[in-house]
């Protein structure tokens, strides 16, 4: 007889999402690129995958920081100032570079102060959940990252009542909002960016709605934090122009290529979620050298040289969009350097995906659970250190692409699978 550990395996590899994958993993051993390796990197965005270099269109770090001679450097100087970590919770004592990272960020997002997290995904499960209590509830965009998914179960465990709206829609958040009354307060959470289709949000729209249902915005901005807006402040600030009844919450580890996430708002907020933030006092903090990293990454886009990596960004996603759309690409995004084409059914969005890989170019293939079945998409990530000869390969590639693959998005059923309400609010218990 199996152990009982053993037993439990077994039964979990039969169960629900796990047994998808397996069977996914069984159907299409080539296609599924999830267990990649990649063997080396060039400052070029080149990837070393089985001994073959390729393009990389699938990194996060849009203005290519995570190879940036001082960012590099800095982080060599933190381990050699600071060793590789400092060993405490935050609850107990910070080295100074975090002080120093969360006042630059304050400072470069015009709000009072900041707090630092270890990642996004921990913010929004300290935060998230610090931030209401049972008289209050929590209203999610359907869309929204899986970490604020898991940060309103937290709260929905503490006695919170939590729901989501339609996708991106200002009429179901305020029938939402109707129907969950009476309430205290609401924290709206909203991704700034949607990561698999670029599409961003209403802002202007929800806040008004908000506003008039005693809530606040909690905007998950991981995508936007460095490319959009003045200084790359981000969706925020960009579209509204203040964070006023707005927690901005950004990441460290994309645009800025270092480590962390942060939330951003006044004094008071900050100092209640470092009392509040379970993650923050149970557990370790960014190790310093990334902080040392960090802050020079700081630096460099609160200087005259972002001018100069948003424009190498921007003209790369321009050309990019202009020459997807001349080959009658189906495109999502291309506000921000994610950029998604739309494929269909999960096995040709795979199909896709290792074509364009076997051309020379890596993109990330996305199928279901992370978009809705049948609605798989190519998601292509620009970069400030992609050259424009990289650009036009990728180009080339996936116009062969399409002569061989049949891409079912461009009769626009998949958009409207991916970017319109499809649900109605009381119709997802959250
Ligand atoms: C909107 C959003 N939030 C959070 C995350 C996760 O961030 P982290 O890796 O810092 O936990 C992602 C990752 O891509 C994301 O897209």
């Amino acid at each position: 007889m199996s152990a009982p550990l053993d037993h439990l395996i077994e039964t979990l590899n039969e169960t629900g999402m796990t047994r998808f994958f397996r069977r996914m993993f069984d159907d299409f051993p080539d296609l599924l690129m999830k267990d990649m390796t990649v063997e080396e990197v060039r400052p070029d965005r080149m990837i070393r995958v089985q001994g073959r270099w390729v393009r990389n269109f699938g990194s996060d770090s849009f203005l290519g920081l995570d190879q940036h001679p001082r960012v590099k450097e800095a982080i060599e100087r933190g381990v050699r100032d600071w060793g590789t970590h400092n060993g405490t919770s935050r609850a107990f004592s910070s080295v100074a570079p975090n002080v120093e990272v969360e006042e630059k960020i304050a400072a470069w997002q015009c709000t009072e102060a900041a707090l630092l997290y270890p990642s996004v995904t921990l913010a929004n499960i300290g935060a998230l959940p610090g931030l209401v209590t049972r008289r209050d509830v929590v209203v999610a965009d359907q869309y929204a990252h899986n970490s604020i998914e898991e940060g309103s179960r937290l709260a929905k465990a503490r006695g919170v009542r939590i729901a989501k709206f339609a996708h991106n829609s200002t009429q179901e958040l305020e029938r939402t909002l109707r129907e969950l009354r009476p309430f205290r307060h609401a924290l709206i959470a909203l991704d700034g960016v949607y990561s698999m289709s670029g599409q961003l949000p209403p802002l202007v729209e929800f806040q008004k709605t908000v506003r008039e249902f005693d809530g606040f915005l909690y905007v998950d901005d991981a995508h936007g934090t460095g490319v959009l807006g003045t200084q790359g402040r981000g969706t925020v600030r960009d579209a509204l122009g203040s964070n006023e009844n707005t927690l901005v919450i950004g990441s460290l580890s994309k645009a800025l290529s270092c480590q962390g996430g942060f939330v951003a708002g006044s004094r008071a907020a900050i100092d209640v979620l470092k009392l509040r933030s379970n993650p923050l006092i149970f557990g370790g903090p960014v190790p310093p050298p990334y902080l040392v990293g960090l802050s020079a990454a700081l630096d460099i886009i609160t200087s005259l040289e972002y001018d100069k990596l948003r424009a190498n960004l921007d003209a790369n996603v321009r050309r990019f969009v202009s020459g997807a759309n001349k080959l009658g690409l189906a495109l999502l995004g291309g506000l921000v350097p994610i950029v998604s084409v739309l494929v269909g059914p999960e096995e040709i969005t795979l199909r896709a995906g290792r074509f364009l890989f076997d051309r020379g170019c890596y993109v990330q293939s996305v199928v279901f659970p992370a978009v809705p079945h049948g609605a798989g998409v190519l998601r292509i990530q620009i970069n400030a250190n992609h050259s424009m000869e990289a650009i036009e390969e990728l180009l080339t590639a996936l116009a062969e692409m399409k002569q061989t693959i049949p891409l079912l998005g461009q009769d626009g059923e998949v958009i409207r699978i991916l970017v319109t309400p499809s649900v109605r609010p009381s119709a997802i218990p959250a």
